[in-house]
């Protein structure tokens, strides 16, 4: 029989004593006879329930039913009650968790805590049985995204060269993409072609309306308006381009700018800045081959070539032509160049007094060889199998 309060009507000392241990009595074998996580719940509610719990009726039936005299005998009673039973409660947890641990006597998934087993009261559920010695669940933590983690290395890099870093908007200005850095009106670039332009700015003057930025070279011009010479820093960012995608073209991917602003910068202090950042992403013993070019906001303007790191700048592998490099031994990999005396113009430096260099990079082509990756679209498709390789 389950416990019920009793209704008092004897408020004597003896009277109190036994009511007292009964009720303790009861609280112990109830608590013996709590097997489970739910088993225990319903013993909790119903000692401590706020509503019509065990010992919110000891307020009823006994403190208020008790005459004047009686009353303060029955509530330091009452009052002396209400710790023993919360912490009867508690023990119970504690003893369901850690019998479920220690004591239990089979290892399968039905594991039997002695006391609960030796108890008169039958458990009401089988499958309600806390088991918590099944495996847990394995909350995977995640990990750094191959493109950042080169972006990060890279970064790493010009860091350890004094450089630091500059982030700009991705919704830029037609000014800060292209005007400031020196692309004339009618330059191929600008067209919708290759740009994406946000929509109904066209009662804006050209120069204000807003496009996502194709490049990250327009924080160049953000960062020489911020800040006077010298400058060093690197800017790393996400970029878009009208482009239709492929296994070697997405219309979003990632760039890391360089730039270099001082007194006396030379093309060499490009070269050897390019060739130093190129061995410590693929190895010392990788080549650097600077190849004419053009850019709107360099001046000259240079590819820079890597020895091809899958067969060494041989062209050749295994006896058949290299098809990373299309057995030219040379892989293409970033843009750079002098500043353009044109673009200081534009933030208010003096071309006469300084000089310096700039750079550009796609972080995913990087990725790519680095991890011998055949189609960027994986970077972006989310599949937990190709990430799980980065780990
Ligand atoms: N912004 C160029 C591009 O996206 C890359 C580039 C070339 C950046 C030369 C530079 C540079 O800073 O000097 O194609």
């Amino acid at each position: 029989m389950p416990y019920t309060v009793r209704n008092l009507t004897d408020f004597s000392t003896e009277a109190l004593d036994s009511a007292v241990s009964e009720l303790l009595s009861g609280l112990e074998q109830e608590s013996a006879a709590v097997g489970s996580e739910n088993d225990w719940k319903a013993f909790r509610d119903r000692w401590i329930a706020r509503k019509n719990g065990i010992f919110t009726q000891l307020n009823e039936l006994w403190l208020k039913a008790a005459p004047g005299p009686n009353k303060r005998d029955v509530g330091r009673r009452v009052n002396e009650l209400k710790p023993q039973i919360e912490q009867a409660v508690n023990a119970t947890y504690a003893r369901l968790v850690s019998g479920a641990l220690f004591k239990g006597r089979s290892v399968g998934r039905a594991r039997v805590p002695d006391s609960a087993q030796d108890s008169p009261v039958p458990h009401r559920d089988e499958s309600e049985r806390l088991d918590i010695t099944l495996p847990g669940i394995r909350r995977p933590i995640g990990a750094e995204h191959p493109v950042i983690k080169t972006m990060n290395e890279m970064i790493g890099v010009f860091r350890n060269l004094g450089y630091s870093v500059e982030e700009g908007p991705e919704i830029e200005t037609d000014f800060y993409n292209f005007e400031a850095l020196n692309f004339p009106p009618n330059h191929p670039a600008r067209d919708t072609q290759d740009t994406l332009f946000i929509a109904g700015q066209e009662s804006r003057p050209m120069r204000d309306r807003l496009l996502l930025r194709t490049h990250t070279s327009p924080v160049q011009i953000r960062t020489m308006q911020k800040i006077k010479p010298p400058v060093r820093v690197v800017c790393p960012g996400k970029v878009h381009r009208n482009d239709a995608l492929d296994a070697t073209h997405s219309p979003i991917f990632h760039q890391i700018e360089g730039l270099a602003v001082d007194t006396n910068i030379t093309f060499c202090d490009l070269k050897g800045t390019l060739d130093h950042a190129m061995k410590a992403m693929f190895g010392s013993s990788v080549k650097t081959r600077f190849y004419p070019s053009f850019f709107p906001f360099t001046e000259p303007s240079a590819d820079v070539q890597i020895s091809c790191i899958f067969c060494d700048g041989k062209g050749a592998r295994d006896g058949a032509p290299c098809r990373n490099c299309k057995a030219s031994g040379w892989i293409e990999l970033l843009g750079c160049g002098m500043v353009d005396p044109n673009v200081y113009g534009f933030v208010d430096y003096d071309p006469a007094k300084v000089s310096g260099f700039a750079f550009g990079m796609g972080v995913e082509r990087i990725a790519i060889l680095k991890y011998g990756v055949d189609d960027i679209q994986l970077f972006f498709q989310g599949d937990v199998r190709f990430l799980e390789q980065f780990l």
